[in-house]
Parts: C-alpha cells; sequence; structure tokens
C-alpha cells in the first residue's frame, strides 16, 4: 500500500514537472524570445533593437499595407510575428541566404500558398518530347541572359496563382529573342483568360488561370492557339474568368517545338545556352521570407513542386558567408515584383537538386517571324 502511494505521488511530481516546464518555455518562446529572434531576422547591417511592434510599423509602411479593423490589424501582427519565428527557422536551414521580413510576412502559410504559388503540384508531362542531348565540354562557368538582352523587365503576378503563365511567357520572350534578335513583353493575362489545356495523363488537370496550371501545356495551348499577343495589347490583370480577347491578328510570337530537359545540371546549362530562358518548376517552401544571398537549405523537399518560375542564368561563385563562397548557383527570375529578393530574383544553389529546381526543366523555341 505505501510503496503504491510513493510511486503514484513521484509520478505526480514528474507530470508536474513536466508541466511546468512546458508553460515556462512557451513563455520564453512567445515573449522573451521575441526580442532576440527579431534581431536575428533583420539584416545584420542596421542592429537596431526595435520591437516587434516597431518591425511591423515599418513593414506596413514599406509595402503600403492597411487594415479594415482593428481587429484584423491585431490578427495580421501575430502573423507577423509568427513568420517571424518561421524566418529565424529558416535562416537556420539556410545560411547562405538572408531570411526576414518581405511582402508576405501578414500572410499565414495557406494564404501564401493559395494566392502566390501554383494549388496544382507542377510535373511534368510523360509524353512530352524529350530534349536532345547536348555536350557539355566547354560550358561557360557564369552566364546570365539578362546581360544579353533576352530578359524583360521583373513582372508582378499579384494575388493570382499563374505563376505557371510568367514562366511560360518568360521562356517564349527569351526564345523569339534568340530568333527575331527582338525582346517583346508577352502576354500572360492571354494565357490566364484563353488556355484551358489539359494534361492528358491526368483527368482534371488542365490550366486554370488563378488557380493554376503547367508550363508545358501553356506551350502546347500556344502552339494551337497560333501564338501569343504582347504584353500591352493584352495587359495583366490578375483576374480570372474574364472572356478570351485573343485576336489572331495581334499575334506577337509563335512557338515552334518544345521539350523536356532530363534532371541533370550539365544538361540543363546546356540547354539554357542554346534556347535561352527555361521554364522551371520548384518547392516555394523559402521563398516567403527570402530576402537575400544563396539559397541552399539543407532540407527542402523536391517533390512538391508549387511554384513556376524562369531560369536565366548561372554563376560559379556564390557571395553569401566564407563558408559558402565556392557554391554554384542558379539565377532565378521570379514573378512577385522587384521589391521581393535580389531585384525580383531568386539565388539557390545548383547540382543537388535543392527544392527540386533540377527536377522541372523544360525548353521553348519560338518560330521566326
Ligand atoms: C526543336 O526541334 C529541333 C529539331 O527537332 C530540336 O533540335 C530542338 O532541340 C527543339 N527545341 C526545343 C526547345 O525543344
Amino acid at each position: 500500500m505505501e510503496r503504491l502511494t510513493v510511486i503514484a505521488l513521484s509520478f505526480a511530481i514528474l507530470l508536474s514537472a513536466t508541466v511546468a516546464y512546458g508553460v515556462s518555455s512557451d513563455q520564453i518562446n512567445g515573449v522573451e524570445d521575441d526580442d532576440l529572434l527579431i534581431r536575428q531576422v533583420v539584416s545584420g547591417d542596421d542592429d537596431r533593437l526595435l520591437t516587434a511592434e516597431q518591425h511591423f510599423q515599418n513593414f506596413k509602411l514599406k509595402f503600403g499595407k492597411t487594415y479594415a479593423t482593428d481587429e484584423e490589424h491585431d490578427y495580421r501582427f501575430r502573423i507577423f510575428k509568427a513568420n517571424l519565428r518561421k524566418a529565424k527557422r529558416h535562416q537556420k536551414l539556410d545560411p547562405g541566404a538572408i531570411h526576414g521580413v518581405t511582402q508576405f510576412s501578414d500572410l499565414t502559410e495557406d494564404e501564401f500558398r493559395k494566392n502566390f504559388v501554383g494549388v496544382n503540384r507542377l510535373r511534368l508531362p510523360a509524353d512530352a518530347q524529350k530534349a536532345p542531348i547536348l555536350p557539355t565540354d566547354n560550358l561557360a562557368s557564369d552566364f546570365d541572359w539578362r546581360d544579353h538582352g533576352a530578359v524583360t523587365p521583373v513582372k508582378n503576378q499579384g494575388s493570382c496563382g499563374s505563376c505557371w503563365s510568367f514562366s511560360a511567357v518568360g521562356a517564349l520572350e527569351g526564345a523569339n529573342f534568340l530568333s527575331t534578335g527582338k525582346l517583346v513583353s508577352l502576354s500572360e493575362q492571354q494565357l490566364v483568360d484563353c488556355d484551358h489545356e489539359c494534361d492528358p495523363e491526368e483527368a482534371g488537370a488542365c490550366d486554370a488561370g488563378c488557380n493554376g496550371g503547367l508550363m508545358t501545356s501553356a506551350f502546347e495551348y500556344i502552339l494551337k492557339a497560333g501564338g501569343l499577343e504582347r504584353e500591352e495589347d493584352y495587359p495583366y490583370t490578375g483576374k480570372d474568368r474574364g472572356p478570351c480577347k485573343f485576336q489572331n491578328a495581334k499575334i506577337a510570337a509563335s512557338v515552334s517545338n518544345f521539350s523536356v530537359i532530363s534532371l541533370d545540371a550539365d544538361q540543363i546549362a546546356a540547354n539554357l545556352l542554346k534556347n535561352g530562358p527555361l521554364a522551371i518548376g520548384i518547392n516555394a517552401a523559402f521563398m516567403q521570407t527570402y530576402m537575400k544571398g544563396v539559397s541552399c537549405p539543407y532540407i527542402c523537399s523536391k517533390r512538391n513542386l508549387n511554384h513556376g518560375v524562369l531560369l536565366v542564368g548561372y554563376g560559379s561563385a556564390g557571395y553569401a558567408p566564407i563558408r559558402f563562397k565556392e557554391k554554384p548557383y542558379w539565377i532565378i527570375k521570379n514573378s512577385w515584383g522587384e521589391n521581393w529578393g535580389e531585384n525580383g530574383y531568386y539565388l539557390i544553389c545548383k547540382g543537388k537538386n535543392i527544392c527540386g529546381v533540377e527536377s522541372m526543366v523544360s525548353s521553348v523555341a519560338a518560330t521566326q517571324n
């Protein structure tokens, strides 16, 4: 009898100790730790000790954010603090880049994914033409299509999951430049409104404007429709379900053929040099908090490809902290405006298929008009 009481008592002590520990660690994470993490996520050179409120204030000013009610304001502030914590986690997992406050810092993960990243899982169609294997002996160590006039200024998809259209359009803009010598900004909205091309392999997987799509399906649509209009003739609204206003007479660029490229960094580089910027899929998990530097997270799923972007070049030596000095990286054009990342661009390490960056690559060729 006595022994049983002792056991029960020590169990109770153990239990209360666990509870007490849980509470105190929650308090630390919730309150005291905030200041520490805020110092860490705000870039190093300007190490002022701002409170979370002050950071939120700066964030609202910088990105022109206003909230309709006090409740909304408080709700967004709570999310903002949670995103500072997320940025700190990303910083630990991805020390070659700088993570912190971005224009997405007041959005929940769900809102971010739904509105700025594709909802569909991106994939390559199994029946697509495969790119021929190219020689890779004398590849330049550094190359950037921006230096050769093949890349239009960074665009902004707004809150519409149309990343796939920006990726496909960027690839065709580059291919059209290569075949005609002229850089013409082309219409994403035409794809959003008119492209309902379906993946023959998967029932119901069709290009769906702000609800996602596939770059290879977009190429297929452009091939069938005859081409794309210029951006200025068919401007971007970022809104779904508008009627298709495409006019044949206004075609500014056309697809002659497209192909998918094998999962190999050298083949990707060789195809980039030969055919211009490439449409790629990526897992955007680290992009919500990315500010600059070469991103090379220790853990980032290669399978969950949810964002379509444009590969425009590569470099041999990243300029992040010393131990990342020799790190080769890809240069990726995003469609979240110039205020995001490195003037609208994302740098990610090359050759390891980090975040699936090398697993869904396609190339397009334009007809010579
Ligand atoms: C287009 O077709 C040609 C000829 O078959 C091929 O050499 C080229 O690689 C293709 N281009 C693309 C981007 O698929």
